[in-house]
């Protein structure tokens, strides 16, 4: 599949630069306040938190550590498999520690529900999700989420480290992308 033009891929903007942002701000002084005195271990799942963790804890003022884990759910097209492989897992213990999961998106559920098993086993003193976009109503399995930046209709959007197919996770902004993107393959 080669990349299309902007125009021709994305439908809309559905959140710019400047409301992604200053969400993000809000986000982290919420977060700061709310560990005050702790030493938060954040989790970005990757690939595609990437990008929302970097600028999220640019904005936490408080001492924190950083670690990364990916886990692959889609095969490359646009519905999850309901599969969730660990592809890397953490470096640092999570046993007692203070630890934020960091996602990109929370959709079925799925990836996040296992997400929250697998670590909650590992003993940390507490455990909460903070995601940037939140699909609820393709929502198939129950998950609290402690800090949502965005909760968005039902639309396959990327940009702003989102992809499809390893595309668009570039875009400064999140877009919807045009269903003939994915629908023609
Ligand atoms: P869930 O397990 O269905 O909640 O899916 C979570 C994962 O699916 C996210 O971490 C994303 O990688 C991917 N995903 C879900 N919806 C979208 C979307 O609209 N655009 C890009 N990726 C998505």
């Amino acid at each position: 599949m080669e990349e299309l033009g902007i125009s021709e891929s994305v439908e809309k903007v559905l959140i710019s630069q400047d409301d992604l942002q200053r969400r993000i701000r809000e986000l982290g002084q919420e977060i700061s306040y709310d560990y005050a005195g702790k030493t938060p271990l954040f989790v970005g799942i990757l690939k595609g938190a990437f990008i929302f963790l970097s600028d999220l804890i640019r904005n936490i003022s408080i001492p924190c550590h950083l670690d990364f884990m990916q886990v692959s759910s889609y095969g490359g097209g646009t519905d999850s498999s309901g599969i969730v492989k660990i592809l890397k897992d953490l470096d640092i213990s999570v046993e007692g520690r203070n630890v934020i999961i960091v996602e990109d998106i929370v959709d079925t559920g799925i990836t996040m529900k296992h997400l929250l098993e697998l670590l909650s086993a590992r003993k940390p003193a507490s455990l909460s999700v903070c995601t940037l976009l939140d699909k609820k109503e393709r929502r198939e399995v129950d998950v609290d989420l402690d800090y949502v930046g965005f909760e968005i209709p039902n639309a396959f959007v990327v940009g702003y480290g989102l992809d499809y197919a390893e595309y668009y996770r570039n875009l400064p902004f999140i877009g919807v992308l045009r269903p003939s993107v994915y629908e023609t393959r």
